[in-house]
């Protein structure tokens, strides 16, 4: 089969999706349900529908995009991931699996080839926890992953319930409905920049996942007491920062104290109130992300922030609630589905490494209902989750052909 990427058509639909962003170019922000993601969407549905392809979204507005195939009621080969981009993202991250999964499937169709299985291009719907603190948000849904009843409870930072801001995003329907049955996909594959250095070093264009880290992430409220930042003396404080900074100390060194590589937390949201210089903070929220190839690791290091934080409510005389927003077991990739990955390298002798993603992808949840495997792409430096994320044209369209190869190998199975 001669599958011919059009690289130069693809790195320009990314640049122009790139285009669609609510930070100072070339950062890109695209916060789900946005007026900037709702642009985006709209975008990706018409270069869907220039191919041809059968677009429906769900009422989580995960977004499908179906080639029919020559048996349709079989289960379906799907790929895809994420086009929402956390503040001041870059280009690359989940829109090289949603583009790149769009040019896979057009270069199929030039090459002639008709699927025995359908196709189907899967964009999700909020990998990114961005807007109500949980990643893959679309994806835990379809997979079951995550309770209707936990996902109504979701609120943003202005208190809107995700119900109001779906639906003001024109998605009606029950959330009943988003969740897919077993035998929908007989395969997921996603593409997506690897987002780490480790292609790079290696001077290896494309990388096969054989599992993906666990996750796990909580939301810590610290009320502690306000006050004048010149009038209240040191003895008598229970300033809330100082004790969410002591908390956040906590998570580094208990990081670190596994001794292991693979484990890695990191405290990046911190809303100080009342957020003025001469007050002294009354109620902080932080948010931990604490993952691991290694769940036993990964929860010891959970069980020392629950430990610090019950020291620091006794040392510091402050109020601690904690919320877990999701903990989250590893996934591994189907062994078949990898070889058919690797076999599509070595079809056209592009080298590949065989790796672990530590970050997390949809994959990760649609692993619970189907076979995945996910196939990563070069990128600079391990950049990614900033503006200057970078992955080449020639890289990007080295891994869509192997993803093209790939479904059709597994579609006529
Ligand atoms: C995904 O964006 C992650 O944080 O791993
Ligand atoms: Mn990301
Ligand atoms: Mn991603």
């Amino acid at each position: 089969m001669d599958i011919t990427i059009n690289a130069d058509q693809l790195y320009g639909e990314l640049q122009t999706l790139a285009s669609f962003t609510d930070a100072p170019p070339p950062a890109v922000t695209r916060i789900v349900f946005s007026k900037t993601d709702m642009a985006a969407r709209a975008y990706f549905k018409k270069l869907c529908t220039a191919a041809s392809l059968t677009v429906r979204e769900d009422p989580v507005g995960n977004t499908f995009a179906r080639w029919a195939g020559r048996e349709p009621d079989l289960p379906a080969i799907g790929t895809g991931s994420h086009t929402d981009a956390i503040p001041h993202a870059g280009a690359y991250d989940g829109t090289v699996g949603v583009l790149g999964g769009l040019e896979a499937l057009r270069a199929l169709q030039r090459s002639g080839y008709q699927p025995r299985r359908s196709i189907e291009l899967v964009m999700f719907t909020s990998e990114e926890p961005t807007r109500f603190g949980i990643g893959c948000l679309g994806s835990r849904l379809l997979s079951g992953s995550l309770s209707v009843e936990r996902a109504r409870a979701l609120v943003d930072k202005d208190g809107q319930s995700l119900d109001q801001v779906r639906s003001a995003a024109g998605f009606m329907g029950s959330l009943d409905d988003v969740g897919l049955s077993r035998d929908y996909y007989e395969t997921f594959l996603e593409l997506h920049v690897e987002q780490g250095p480790i292609l790079e070093a290696r001077n290896i264009p494309v990388g096969v996942v054989t599992a993906i880290a666990a996750p796990a992430s909580l939301r810590i409220w610290i009320e502690g007491e306000g006050g004048h930042a010149g009038t209240v003396l040191m003895p008598q404080r229970h300033d809330a920062f100082l004790a969410a900074a002591q908390i956040a100390l906590t998570v580094e060194s208990a990081a670190k104290s596994t001794g292991a590589i693979d484990t890695v937390a990191t405290v990046g949201v911190c809303d100080v109130f009342p957020g003025a210089v001469n007050s002294i903070p009354s109620r902080v929220k932080i948010e931990v992300d604490v993952r691991d190839i290694d769940l036993a690791r990964r929860d010891a290091v959970l069980r020392a922030v629950d430990r610090a934080c019950d020291e620091v409510t006794s040392q510091r005389g402050v109020k601690i609630r904690k919320e877990v927003l999701n903990v989250d077991p590893p996934a591994q990739s189907s062994a078949r589905a990898v070889e058919t990955l690797e076999q599509s390298c070595k079809e056209f002798q592009i080298p590949c490494l065989s790796m672990v993603s530590r970050a997390y992808h949809d994959s990760l949840f649609m692993s619970r209902i189907t076979d995945v495997a996910m196939l990563f792409v070069r990128c600079r430096a391990g950049i990614s989750h900033r503006s200057d994320e970078y992955a080449s044209a020639e890289d990007i369209a080295t891994g869509t052909r192997v993803l093209a190869h790939a479904l059709a190998h597994l579609s006529d199975k």
